[in-house]
């Protein structure tokens, strides 16, 4: 199968790539290299047709989709609190360019995508989280955008597997993200500003799992459905911070701060659909996929 991954020279993308040409399939990337963290830390794919590109152009991703079987769609601004700040290229990027994908696909007869949505979605509903729960109070920008991509995912009449992705880690993840600035701070002896009181959690995936459900739910895309990936055991964050301090062997000096706007006190994925329909199951513990992302440093 030929497969345009947008975004796949990101975290998530580069883990997705390998797996798509490990299987047989011939990979595409679109992606732009933005600069929303150090551009020199995505990589180009070597098996892959790059194309540098902004999945916002029309005209760009009409010439990327030619003798395309499927999309992989991953490019978007990520980052919720980045969102609260700048929420301009959140609209643009993670919904007007997914519209601008959705169209090019229809033009070009491409009708089978899986969509990297996230658990965001769920807003402060608490959990488990379930795919037929409400999502229509949003915390953040970045929760409005995908909620609102998936809408048109859903309105396009496509083949659209939307996977609400719950905090995904491992070796290449984006440096802004929770897990790899305490690694790397703690492996700097510094200290490590950590927001709210430690009781907050969140449903940990480490990303060779979240990767064979997006192949899954790529091979399975009929109409439109969602399907929450996550590892079904929350993570306290004082946890959190116990695996940090095993992982890297050393003691953390944490600095307590007040809770960040958009931050939400839990995300807990119901699984069960994703066991049912794709029979998927998280196969990486916590601690485990901690050590093996502080062995990739
Ligand atoms: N990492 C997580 O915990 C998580 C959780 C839920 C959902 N997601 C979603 O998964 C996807 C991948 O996340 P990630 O953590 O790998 O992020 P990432 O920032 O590493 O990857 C996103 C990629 O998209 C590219 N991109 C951004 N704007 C673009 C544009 N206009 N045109 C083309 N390419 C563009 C970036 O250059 C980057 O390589 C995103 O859609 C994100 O919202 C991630």
């Amino acid at each position: 199968m030929n497969v345009l991954v947008t975004g796949g020279a990101g975290f998530i993308g580069q883990h997705l790539c390998r797996a798509l040409y490990a299987r047989g399939d011939s990979v595409r990337v679109l992606d732009n290299f933005d600069h929303a963290y150090d551009p020199a830390l995505k990589q180009a794919p070597p098996f892959a047709e790059v194309v540098r590109g902004d999945v916002c152009d029309p005209a760009v991703v009409r010439d990327c989709l030619q003798d395309i079987d499927a999309v992989c769609h991953l490019a978007a601004r990520a980052g919720v609190r980045e969102s609260i700040e700048d929420p301009e290229p959140y609209g643009r990027v993670n919904v007007g360019g997914t519209l601008t994908l959705l169209r090019g696909m229809a033009d070009r007869g491409v009708r089978r995508m899986v969509f990297a949505s996230s658990s965001s979605v769920y807003g402060n509903a608490g959990g488990p989280s379930s795919e037929s729960d409400p999502a229509d109070r949003p915390a953040s920008p970045y929760a409005a955008s995908k909620r609102a991509a998936e809408l048109f995912c859903f309105a396009s009449g496509l083949d659209v597997t939307a996977a609400r992705l719950f905090t995904v880690y491992g070796p290449g993840q984006r440096p802004g993200m929770a897990i790899a600035r305490f690694v790397q701070l703690a492996r700097a002896g510094k200290h490590i500003p950590v927001y709210g009181d430690g009781t907050s959690q969140r449903d940990y995936t480490y990303v060779s799992d979240i990767v064979s459900g997006l192949l899954l739910g790529l091979d399975r895309a009929q109409g439109f459905r969602i399907v929450n990936l996550g590892g079904g055991k929350p993570v306290v964050l004082t946890e959190m911070l116990a695996a940090v301090a095993d992982a890297t062997g050393r003691q953390l000096r944490v600095s307590w701060l007040p809770v960040q706007p958009g931050d939400v006190p839990l995300t807990h994925a119901d699984i069960g659909l994703a066991r049912t329909w794709l029979g998927w199951r998280p196969t990486v513990p916590f601690r485990e996929g901690m050590m093996r992302y502080v062995a990739s440093l």
